[in-house]
């Protein structure tokens, strides 16, 4: 069983991340640099950005952290965004999900130039992305698309089912495995709440992508020997012997399907690091696109 180790491949990426931040220093320019918008405290959001904002420095990239309370009207934030997009400084925008009730994420999403939109959320990305045209790749399902890489998995031909249908998950990676691409040409299953035959069709799958958010779901018996099994959940659950009092938990029960699979990624430690990679590519891919 091979460990898909997402401390080892995102560092690869962002070792060659760091490379051309040096090159681009030596040549007198400027580094990428990444605003990341949190608004309000959610426990999560802050986990995420400031890891974020951590691996932007890491790498020698330039971040903006902008900070607003849970309860701000949405046109601030749309001011804010209007603002970023006009910054010649800025080459990439990130707005953390979830936001608070009073606050349209689709609004906010469609306010972010298309062409700083780092997270790949925007229509207009998607569209690229669904056409097989070049664009920002939600960073979760690029980074898996990385992973896929570092480790050569073969995908070609390949059945692969991906258990959830969100915008910033599922979908995109349904769209990028059945793209004709090194780490594509797969046939997909798209799975949801609605199919009925799960079980079945996830023990005919050479690669599963587990997106649902249900802590353990995917079991043993759910998946035939030699598969590929990608887990991106990290649901919070209770631990008092934890240090936080909580432990994040994949999709996927680990330890059992580990002993049938043919490559597994660990929560944490897999999917997560490569979702940050995903995140400092697309903000590199910004800055070279937008005149740098
Ligand atoms: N919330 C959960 N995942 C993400 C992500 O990839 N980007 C942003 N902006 N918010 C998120």
């Amino acid at each position: 069983m091979l460990l898909l180790d997402g401390k080892i491949a995102s560092a690869a990426v962002k070792e060659e991340l760091k490379q051309q931040v040096q090159q681009l220093l030596e040549n007198g320019k400027r580094a990428p640099h990444l605003a990341a918008i949190l608004v309000g405290n959610n426990g999560a959001s802050e986990t995420y950005v400031a890891s974020k904002v951590k691996n932007c420095e890491e790498t020698g990239f330039r971040s903006t952290l902008i900070r607003f309370d849970a309860d701000i009207d949405e046109s601030v934030l749309l001011a804010k965004i209007s603002e970023l997009n006009l910054d010649p400084s800025v080459d990439g925008i990130l707005v953390q999900l979830p936001l608070p009730g009073q606050i349209s994420e689709q609004k906010v999403i469609e306010a972010i130039d298309p062409a700083k939109d780092v997270d790949g959320f925007h229509p207009v990305n998607v569209g690229k992305l669904v056409q097989g045209l070049p664009s920002f790749v939600s960073a979760t399902p690029y980074g898996i698309m990385l992973m896929l890489a570092y480790y050569k998995i073969e995908t070609k031909g390949k059945h692969a089912v991906v258990i959830g249908r969100s915008n910033i998950v599922g979908r995109p990676m349904s769209i990028l495995l059945s793209s004709n691409l090194p780490q594509g040409n797969c046939t997909v299953t798209l799975c949801h709440s609605h199919t009925p035959n799960l079980k079945e069709l996830c023990l005919q799958a050479d690669i599963v992508v587990a997106a649902l958010g249900r802590p353990g779901f995917v079991s043993a018996d759910m998946v035939k020997d030699g598969a590929v099994i990608i887990d991106v959940g990290i649901t919070r659950v209770t631990d008092p012997t934890a240090k936080k009092g909580f432990r994040i938990k994949g999709d996927v029960a680990f330890e059992e399907v580990a002993a049938k699979a043919a490559a597994i990624t660990p929560v944490p430690g897999g999917v997560g690091l490569m979702t940050i990679a995903g995140l400092l590519k697309n903000t590199m891919q910004a800055y070279q696109q937008n005149n740098n």
